[in-house]
């Protein structure tokens, strides 16, 4: 109700020739409220049948199907109740026109990786850290009678995605100018193990994904998610306005504030701290906001170099010739692939909210990223998303140490709810900045991360 006022509000403002002007970015708030619904646009042709959703169940070793199956299918695959109105099926899904005629196939959008669950809140923008897409792909199309081979895989560990891989392996499927080819190969890393970043951080950041290897003011850096073989170049392509408007929207996104209580005294003290020890990577908010958008080199970093690693040259070289690279800004200027050689540094805005953290999600919580010692090295989670789950000391998620990794004789789904920082990707050293603070010092940094 709220947020159409604040929609019609914002929609006079736009009739009046009034844009909102952003910290970093202006807002164009037509266009994005257009692109609050691209989002929910089918990426693709349908993948799946609808009686495979309502069929699902018979893959779980049930005898009957669970009374309450949308929410048991939703906690089965790490998926979310939708905040408007979605024919009864999960966030994240779609019903595209296709081949399957219309209405009856299934596909997937933005949200199935950018909505989540967090402290018993469902957000648009925050990264679903509960998703096993695996499981989701695998199960579905064994409902609809098929067992395709996957040449990747989608998910290693649940809550964390392999999405750069699809728009690598499927560029090889595609010339400079998108049309289907016959594949050139090129060698692929299969543990990228990424942590899907909030969208609201998309309004600072000049360079976007964890490397910082695109100019967040080019629209189609955004658009290889659309590079499923059965949409044509032509089909990508002129999707560009859609995605100028889901430009917008990203732009217009504000974070969630910590919903329990803040000690203000004890975080007034942890802000002195971080303005030492912290500022200069990741900026400082409030009154004095100021984003250096800092990539920070491995070596410096530490953190596992698996993903800063990941993309082969030739790789590398053919998106940069493709359409998706060639854009230019105002003034004619490239907007080249920057960055590389490292990672960059975030900005920390709903910092609370967007655990677990680091670009492969290896650490649960923010007191384990300042207190290296303590990480974890095996472990689970509930992948509820509730308040239970959300533990308010250390800012993060609740977890179980595991003595060893999951006995390879479990289904593959019970497995990847299990976080093995030995695996390939998933290592949990590096950014060790926060090692040398005191105790107390670490708890009031702590609190005053919950104040962004
Ligand atoms: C299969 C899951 C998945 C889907 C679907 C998906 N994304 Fe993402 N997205 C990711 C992952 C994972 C990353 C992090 C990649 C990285 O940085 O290496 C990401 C990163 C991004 C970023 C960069 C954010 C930042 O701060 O660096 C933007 C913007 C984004 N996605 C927009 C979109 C849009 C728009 C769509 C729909 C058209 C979409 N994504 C669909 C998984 C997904
Ligand atoms: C030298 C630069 C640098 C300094 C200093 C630094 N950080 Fe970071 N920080 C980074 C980088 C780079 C990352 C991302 C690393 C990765 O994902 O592999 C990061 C990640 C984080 C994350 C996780 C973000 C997320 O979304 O997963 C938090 C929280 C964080 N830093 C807090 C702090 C705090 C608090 C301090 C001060 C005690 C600090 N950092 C000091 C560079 C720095």
């Amino acid at each position: 109700m709220c947020d159409r006022i604040m929609g019609e509000i914002l929609m006079i403002v736009a009739a009046l020739g009034l844009v909102a002007a952003g910290e970093h970015h202006p807002v164009n708030v037509p266009a994005a409220e257009r692109g609050r619904e691209s989002v929910r646009k089918p990426l693709n042709p349908p993948f799946w049948s609808l009686r495979a959703y309502q069929e699902a169940w018979k893959r779980w070793g049930l005898a009957k199907k669970p009374a309450d199956y949308d929410r048991a299918f939703r906690a089965r695959y790490g998926l979310h109740p939708p905040l408007y109105e979605n024919g009864g099926l999960p966030m994240g899904f779609t019903r595209p026109r296709g081949l399957l005629g219309l209405g009856q196939g299934l596909g997937n959008d933005c949200l199935l990786c950018h909505a989540g669950t967090v402290a018993g809140q469902t957000i648009i923008g925050l990264g679903n850290s509960a998703l096993d897409m695996q499981s989701l792909y695998e199960e579905l199309a064994a409902a609809d009678g098929l067992d395709p081979i996957m040449p990747l895989p989608l998910c290693n560990a649940r809550g964390t995605s392999e999405a750069s891989n699809f728009a690598v392996y499927l560029m090889q499927f595609r010339d400079a100018e998108l049309r289907h080819r016959l594949p050139v190969k090129y060698p692929l890393c299969e543990n990228l193990c990424e942590d899907v970043p909030a969208w609201w951080h998309f309004r600072k950041k000049k360079t976007i994904y964890h490397l910082g290897v695109a100019d967040s003011r080019s629209v189609r850096t955004l658009m290889p998610f659309l590079l499923i073989l059965g949409n044509s170049a032509e089909s990508i392509k002129e999707r560009e306005p859609e995605f100028a408007d889901i430009r917008a929207y990203l732009l217009s996104l504000e974070p969630p504030r910590y919903p329990y209580a803040i000690d203000r005294a004890l975080a007034e003290q942890g802000k002195a701290i971080f303005e030492h020890t912290c500022v200069r990577c990741h900026g400082s908010y409030g009154a004095e906001d100021r984003y250096p958008n800092k990539l920070v080199p491995l070596e410096v970093i530490g953190t596992d170099a698996t993903l800063a690693h990941a993309f082969a040259p030739e790789g590398v070289a053919h998106y940069l010739e493709s359409w998706f690279a060639r854009e230019h800004g105002p003034a004619g200027e490239p907007y080249h692939g920057l960055g590389g050689g490292g990672y960059q540094a975030p900005p920390l805005d709903g910092i609370w909210a967007t655990a677990p953290y680091l670009h492969n999600g290896s650490v649960p919580t923010i007191y384990h990223v300042l207190k290296s010692s303590e990480r974890p090295r095996i472990f689970t989670r509930s992948f509820r998303g509730d308040a239970l789950e959300y533990d308010q000391r250390r800012v993060g998620l609740k977890f179980q140490t595991l003595p060893n990794a999951p006995d390879p004789s479990l289904p593959a789904i019970d497995r990847r709810k299990v976080y093995d920082t030995t695996q390939p990707g998933r290592g949990n050293r590096g950014h060790t900045f926060g090692d040398r603070l005191t105790e107390e010092e670490r708890m009031a940094v702590v609190e005053y991360l919950k104040t962004l």
